[in-house]
């Protein structure tokens, strides 16, 4: 596969603005990565000598440590730089903060921020590379990447060579949809590989000024899992209210949380997602989160891959030399 393959975007800076030949491309490319990248050959040579900095100026475990892993697989030098550890608590802007960071020669830079618009604010100032990995209550464009990517996965018959879409599929999102970055790319990503997204939680959660994204909107959630081919669960985004929204948490599991109950009304073979991190006993029962149904740690597994393919094509847009192809 030519690497550059549909692909000519500098940055990645949202799902709204990828077409679906692009997610293709990421997905073709993640899913050669599986193939090929196994106990013999753990690494590739494309981005050597590059330096990818990510600056994660709020609290992350799987996508920062994902992109490092990325970054190292195509044997980058890789810099991790947190809020606490920058010069940003001594009063430096975001702009200037980067700004550096590109004079200090770094080749990519991946930024984790509370507010919407930070990612693409930075690829507008900067000649390197931006990847956003989560701006405020936004977008996560490379965590709807790894939740396709792994939804593509489950849903290609054995023995196929090319990844099945999501055409025909009916998946519901539950839980905070109001706060959350991942609802936002997810509607995006799965809709436009063929979807049909139901968003199900309560009222003050998910409120029907979504059905502008073109998706369904349920406050029942027997309505919202019958027949669901797959349901993900988000985590209630208490860091992000500044009231109340429902009585209690407590209060909230018992209507809308996850249980063996609940799941039983979803297809035999849904299967059952969490873009993490998880609230046992909050949003997913235990026996649900591990159960045989989820594909929990299968997404944080395929988000070093779908990162790797970012990390990779958007280098090459910008005219980091990447060595080889894939
Ligand atoms: N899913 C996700 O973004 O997890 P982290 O906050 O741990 O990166």
């Amino acid at each position: 596969m030519n690497k550059s393959e549909a692909w000519t975007l500098k940055d990645l800076v949202s799902l709204e603005k990828l077409s679906r030949e692009e997610i293709d491309t990421i997905h073709h490319m993640a899913a050669h990565f599986k193939q090929t990248l196994g106990r013999r050959q753990k690494k590739l040579p494309s981005l050597r000598g590059k330096t990818v900095v990510n600056l994660f100026l709020e609290p992350s475990t799987r996508t920062r440590t994902a992109f490092e892993m990325a970054a190292k697989r195509l044997s980058a030098d890789v810099i991790s730089i947190s809020q606490s550890a920058s010069s940003l608590v001594k009063g430096e802007s975001l702009r200037d903060t980067a700004l550096n960071i590109q004079a200090l020669n770094a080749d990519l830079l991946v930024i984790r921020h509370s507010a919407a618009g930070a990612a693409e604010y930075l690829s507008e100032r900067l000649e390197i590379p931006v990847i956003n990995a989560g701006d405020g209550a936004h977008e996560h464009p490379t965590q709807a990447l790894l939740d396709t990517f792994t939804l593509r996965e489950k849903f290609t018959p054995e023995g196929a060579e090319q990844l099945s879409d999501l055409s025909g599929r009916k998946i519901t999102i539950l839980g905070d949809i109001l706060f959350s970055r991942v609802a936002r790319s997810n509607i995006y990503a799965m809709q436009k590989l063929g979807a049909k997204v139901t968003l199900a939680g309560p009222k003050t959660l998910v409120p029907k000024s979504f059905e502008a994204f073109g998706v369904e909107v349920s406050h029942n959630l027997q309505e919202a899992l019958a027949d669901a081919d797959a349901v993900m669960l988000l985590r209630i985004q208490r860091e992000r209210m500044n009231a109340a929204y429902f009585p209690s948490i407590g209060e909230y599991t018992s209507m809308f949380g996850l249980n063996q109950e609940r799941a039983s009304l979803l297809k035999p073979d849904a299967i059952i997602m969490h873009p993490g991190p998880i609230n046992r006993g909050v949003e997913i029962d235990s026996t649900i989160a591990d159960g045989q149904r989820s594909v929990i740690l299968d997404q944080v597994t395929n988000g070093v891959l779908c990162r790797m393919a970012v990390l990779l094509l958007t280098a090459s847009a910008a005219g980091t030399k990447a060595k080889g192809s894939i």
